[in-house]
């Protein structure tokens, strides 16, 4: 589709009182393009290392683990530590391994055929390939209680129901396990409800992680309930919130 098309339909989600699905239609292909971009500036190369960092940290199939992520997993004692990244993109931003145990990634987002063409395309490709599905549907994927630990960065609020997608990332982690989510401030009113952007996630007037969107506010901390503690940080932009659930074995 033609990029002032694009655009076009693009603008018209902000101002048109449409279903949350139809607006991130018209998002998704929005996101493709960018992607598209990204990729062609950031991690397409002749020699087939993309000169960018952050490019390449994602492509590298040795990377470590984030610090942050690592941290929630000190307890682990299973020689396995099964991780989910939910949203991931066509690139992973979670490190591949961790010392001490053997990392079984698997990431999840609902626009992989695209980005199986944009591999071809550029001629770049990831270490672990995103599997098809979306943050609402993970219970239809995953056994409850499977992963150590699921992440999601900068996409559930790109989703149709984000709260449905945290509950079910809660409910695919072990108990014990944690969920770790870092997502823009309120990024749907900074886009003006545009394509994809229908979500804010903020704190509430009390600290509480909260997702709104124009209809509606929903605490998240009083909606998970008590078999879970919810923490959440301000850095810079993102709201970084930390989800431990309870391993109900351990009094
Ligand atoms: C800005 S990208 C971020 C990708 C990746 N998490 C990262 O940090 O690079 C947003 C991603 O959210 C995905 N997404 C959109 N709706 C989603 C949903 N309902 N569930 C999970 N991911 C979704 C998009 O397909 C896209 O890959």
């Amino acid at each position: 589709m033609k990029r002032t098309l694009r655009s076009s339909l693009l603008r018209l989600t902000k101002y048109l009182s449409l279903p949350h699905k139809v607006k991130w239609k018209v998002g998704a292909l929005d996101e493709i393009a960018f992607w598209d971009d990204h990729i062609a500036k950031y991690y397409a190369s002749t020699d087939g290392v993309p000169k960018d960092a952050n490019a390449r940290f994602r492509v590298d199939p040795s990377a470590p683990l984030q610090k942050e992520l690592a941290d929630l997993l000190t307890d682990v004692r299973d020689p396995v530590v099964r991780l989910l990244d939910v949203g991931a993109g066509p690139f992973s931003r979670m490190g591949k391994t961790l010392a001490g145990h053997t990392v079984e990634l698997t990431a999840v987002d609902p626009l992989t055929t695209a980005y199986a063409r944009l591999y071809e395309k550029h001629n770049v490709f990831p270490p672990v390939r995103p599997m098809e599905g979306r943050g609402e549907d993970l219970r239809s994927l995953f056994p409850a209680d499977h992963f150590h630990l699921a992440h999601a960065n900068n996409c559930l609020d790109h989703g149709y129901d984000p709260i449905r997608s945290v509950q079910q990332m809660v409910e695919v982690v072990r108990p014990g396990g944690h969920v770790y989510l870092r997502h823009e401030v309120n990024v749907a009113q900074g886009a003006g409800y545009m394509g994809m952007h229908q979500w804010n996630f903020h704190l509430d007037d009390q600290g509480n992680f909260t997702i709104s969107d124009k209809h509606r506010s929903v605490d998240m901390v009083r909606l998970l309930g008590p078999d879970v503690t919810v923490t959440s940080r301000t850095e810079g932009l993102f709201l970084i919130t930390v989800i431990h659930k309870h391993d109900q074995r351990i009094n």
